[in-house]
């Protein structure tokens, strides 16, 4: 049989991975793909080491609550392990559609389609609607999957500086005033835990007829009314024409969803890939995601607690004259600002029990490399006492 490659390319792409910058740092420091052996709560067993979680998106603590478990099981029961195909042909069941309803309905919007994965939802809430020819505007630190959904749609992009109302202002007035345009924003951003300022977003966008995409995988369960997200947070709900995120966070499951108008979703629903192929969310990950939905809305206390915990939490790191790059949320950034002490910083609290993400360029800003950490509901006094300490010694290792 002739070899599916020849012998040039395989060592074109044998070359490629030896050479391969994020492999190499990868073996050498091991700062990535740690295996846990077990988690109980904020607590995970590493190595035979208990650790404190950090770095998760649980910002509810939601992944073990009574309710949350006994829908998973009953969801088991009922429904099996696996739809084992896509919604568009075998893969659809009822609690997809009242998972879509109760989402819509919390949101404020009319219609919901949940897909596999938050990035892929994000992903196709660009890719399903734009096309060649419109223009995609987005802000500079914007998520991978919004890059990958622009450069899938061969729609034209537009980068404004993060965060800047003004300078969107600036890059619109040289924009194609005939091309159809979406503006992406995220309402919380991942690694540096800003807030959209959407209101000044809005303002600078008026008159220009945008389509506004708002990702908001991390202000879902954290913003606004019982969690309803950021666009709640400013009661510019209104304006945002659709609101996609992840169920992996707050929601303490897996998965995605998209959120908007019947018509744009009923579209989508047939225009995008990424739910056209691929298998449907299984029993379970709905289930769960509906419980966390049900709790935000009934036990309002994780929200507070949340929130005191960030309050804590920043104050402990300000308090330590640590650079949390301003962040407002749960989302709580160390920016150390270079590779080595990303990395120092990072291993010295890991040393000290607790786990945390080294997140390095080009998955940040030169200059901005950092540890992401992320406070939860579920810290406890205990977990606070031993994170300060572990904080104050990796400060003094640096
Ligand atoms: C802003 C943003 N959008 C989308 C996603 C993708 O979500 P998921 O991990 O559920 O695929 C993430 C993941 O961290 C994210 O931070």
């Amino acid at each position: 049989m002739k070899p599916l490659f020849s012998n040039k390319t395989r060592s074109v792409i044998a070359e490629r991975c030896r050479t391969d910058q994020p492999s190499i740092l990868r073996r050498k420091y091991e700062p990535w793909y740690h295996e846990m052996d077990s988690q109980r709560g904020t607590r995970v067993m590493l190595g035979g080491r208990e650790l404190i979680m950090l770095s998760s998106n649980d910002y509810l603590g939601l992944t073990t609550h009574p309710k949350v478990m006994e829908a998973a099981e009953k969801a088991l029961r009922i429904w099996g392990s696996s739809t084992t195909g896509a919604r568009l042909s075998n893969g659809s069941r009822r609690y997809h559609r009242e998972l879509e309803e109760a989402l819509a309905a919390f949101l404020g919007k009319e219609a919901c389609h949940v897909t596999s994965a938050g990035y892929l939802s994000c992903l196709s809430a660009v890719a399903g609607f734009a096309t060649r020819g419109d223009v995609v505007l987005v802000d500079k630190n914007i998520h991978s999957c919004i890059w990958d959904g622009i450069r899938l749609s061969y729609a034209t992009m537009e980068r404004f500086s993060h965060n800047s109302p003004t300078d969107l202002r600036e890059v619109l007035r040289f924009t194609d005033a005939e091309a159809a345009k979406l503006l992406v924003i995220e309402g919380v951003y991942s690694m540096e835990g800003h807030i959209a300022p959407l209101p000044d977003f809005l303002e600078a966008a008026e008159g220009h007829g945008c389509f506004v995409v708002l990702d908001d995988a991390h202000g879902l369960g954290v913003l606004g009314h019982q969690g309803r997200g950021t666009a709640d947070h400013f009661g510019v709900g209104d304006q945002i024409d659709i609101i996609c995120g992840s169920l992996s966070k707050s929601l303490s499951s897996t998965g995605g969803f998209v959120a908007g108008s019947t018509d744009t979703i009923e579209y989508l629903r047939t225009h995008s890939k990424q739910t056209i192929f691929s298998a449907a969310i299984s029993p379970v990950q709905a289930a769960c995601a509906q419980a966390a939905l049900d709790i935000m809305q009934d036990e309002p206390e994780h929200l507070e607690r949340l929130w005191t915990n960030t309050r804590r939490y920043r104050t402990l790191l300000e308090d330590l004259n640590l650079d949390t790059w301003g962040s407002e949320t749960p989302a709580l950034p160390v920016v150390l600002g270079s590779r080595e002490r990303a990395y120092m910083f990072w291993k010295a609290l890991m040393e000290e029990g607790v786990f945390t993400v080294m997140s390095i360029a080009p998955g940040v800003p030169p200059g901005k490399d950092l540890i992401r950490t992320a406070i939860s509901a579920a810290h406890t006094d205990e977990d606070f006492e031993r994170i300060e300490a572990a904080f104050q010694n990796a400060v003094r290792k640096i």
